[in-house]
């Protein structure tokens, strides 16, 4: 396998990253349609070689969907891959029989030909994404994955309004996908690639004017890397995480870290000296850097004054939970290289384990890890008792981050997913929502694929 690159930064006219909104069918204002199919695309570099790569209507990553909040999403599928798959809508709060789950919440929608409709409510604006929920690993590591932007019903005032979407190929020197499914992956951090793509490009120069206010939506639909995205001499600010509101403020260190899954918000004014360049690094890997971005200033301002500061975006209708009266709940994770995986567990294909308990891909032997009831409040503390840091997803629900090794944090976040540190102790909180069993998984696909994944169920 080839070390990874660092490629070259293009200079000069680039053109815009595409992005390919699928137009609403006429008499249908929400109606979507994405066809599954397996489709070639220049991946490593501009104008080719082609990758045979998965893709959502022929592109990765695939169409950014944009609706509005309160609106009725409709989306149409076509299954044309070998392959069976689903759609989950990660991050919205979407009823059971909507989630996309095979086996738990539909039957999957089968290969060559096979027809599903998806159709639900928006309560949430923000910055969604969406995937399939079936081998994967394999389907989002071959390209599946796409930005959903659910417009709020006043939205911020900013220049353009972009979905930037990374993802992370592992590819041969012949342009192929490497092979999919090793245990030395699931058993470490994850299938790391060595191209990162944004918006399917791997280097872009992106043409930016002088005072342009950009709102950045990023979305990780990498299945293992954890990016620490740089902005350089320009100052970010995070105006919302897994899509929902959080008082504007410069990120931590001026990094803004990205675990799989994950979305955050960013306001960028486009002030200072041309040619600043967005880079992103892995969190954790000092040796680890790509130079994705060059933002190309057109130095003729886009208005006489400056954008002035942004206000905070209005909040989400996110049920609040009840401290004082939260039943508290344990998720313990466990396994893995270096930690508790063990020759009985590894001769199953099992890596890891949830509260002792493990699933398999295909979710039809999930265990369950906890019954909660419906419109009650719990308080989840996450033990990461593993060598590896473990993006932890819950299905249909948004939670508030506590504390973080009994820490209480500095500023309280809604999020779906949770980045959990090495030996790392984060506690979250919500309301348990709609009856039904949702899947908590990790989100480094192939630690999902390998055991660590169960259910809540809600009764
Ligand atoms: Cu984004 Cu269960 O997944
Ligand atoms: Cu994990």
């Amino acid at each position: 396998m080839p070390a990874p690159t660092r490629r070259a930064l293009l200079a000069g006219a680039g053109a815009l990253a595409a992005m390919r909104v699928l137009p609403a069918r006429a008499g249908s204002p929400a109606a979507h349609r994405l066809v599954i199919a397996p489709a070639e695309v220049p991946l490593v570099a501009p104008g080719g070689p082609d990758t045979a790569v998965w893709s959502y209507n022929g592109g990765v990553p695939g169409p950014v969907i944009r609706a509005r909040q309160g609106e009725r999403l409709q989306v149409e599928v076509e299954n044309h891959l070998p392959v069976d798959t689903t759609v989950h809508w990660h991050g919205v709060r979407v009823p059971h029989a909507m989630d996309g789950v095979p086996h738990l919440t539909q039957a999957p929608i089968p290969a060559r030909g096979g027809r599903h409709l998806y159709a639900f409510d928006l309560p949430d604006a923000g910055t969604f994404w969406y995937h399939p929920h079936l081998l994967s690993g394999e389907a989002v590591g071959r390209g599946l994955a796409g930005a959903l932007v659910v417009e709020a019903r006043e939205p911020l005032q900013v220049d353009r309004d972009l979905a930037w979407v990374l993802q992370d190929w592992r590819v041969t020197r012949e342009a192929a996908l490497a092979p999919f499914g090793g245990f030395h992956d699931a058993a470490h951090a994850g299938r790391l690639g060595n191209v990162v793509t944004l918006n399917g490009s791997a280097a872009e120069a992106f043409a930016v004017r002088s005072r342009e206010r950009l709102r950045l939506r990023l979305v990780n639909a990498s299945s293992a890397r954890v990016y620490a995205l740089e902005f350089r001499e320009l100052a970010p600010l995070v105006i919302a995480t897994d899509g929902h509101p959080i008082e504007p403020h410069a990120p931590e260190g001026r990094r803004v870290v990205l675990g799989p899954g994950q979305r955050t918000d960013l306001i960028v004014d486009c002030l200072g000296d041309p040619g600043a360049v967005a880079a992103v690094v892995d969190h954790g890997d000092p040796r680890f850097a790509y130079g994705l971005v060059n933002l190309v200033y057109d130095p003729d301002p886009i208005r006489e004054e400056y954008a002035p500061a942004p206000t905070p975006i209005a909040p989400n209708p996110l049920p609040a939970p009840d401290l004082g009266a939260a039943e508290p709940l344990v998720l313990r994770l466990e396994g893995g290289a270096m930690g508790g995986l063990t020759r009985e567990m590894a001769g199953r294909g099992v890596a890891w384990t949830l509260n002792g308990l493990s699933a398999h891909e295909g979710h039809h032997d999930h265990a369950v890890l906890a019954t909660l009831r419906s419109g009650r409040s719990y308080r989840v503390e996450i033990i990461n008792d593993t060598a590896w840091r473990h993006p932890m997803h819950l299905h249909g629900h948004v939670f508030r981050v506590l504390t973080r090794n009994g820490v209480p944090v500095a500023r309280p976040e809604w999020r779906d997913t949770a980045l959990v540190e090495p030996r790392e102790r984060v506690e979250i909180a919500f309301v348990a929502g709609e009856p039904g069993d949702w899947v908590v998984h990790c989100h480094v696909l192939e630690h999902q694929g390998a055991g660590m994944a169960g259910l809540f169920r809600i009764a």
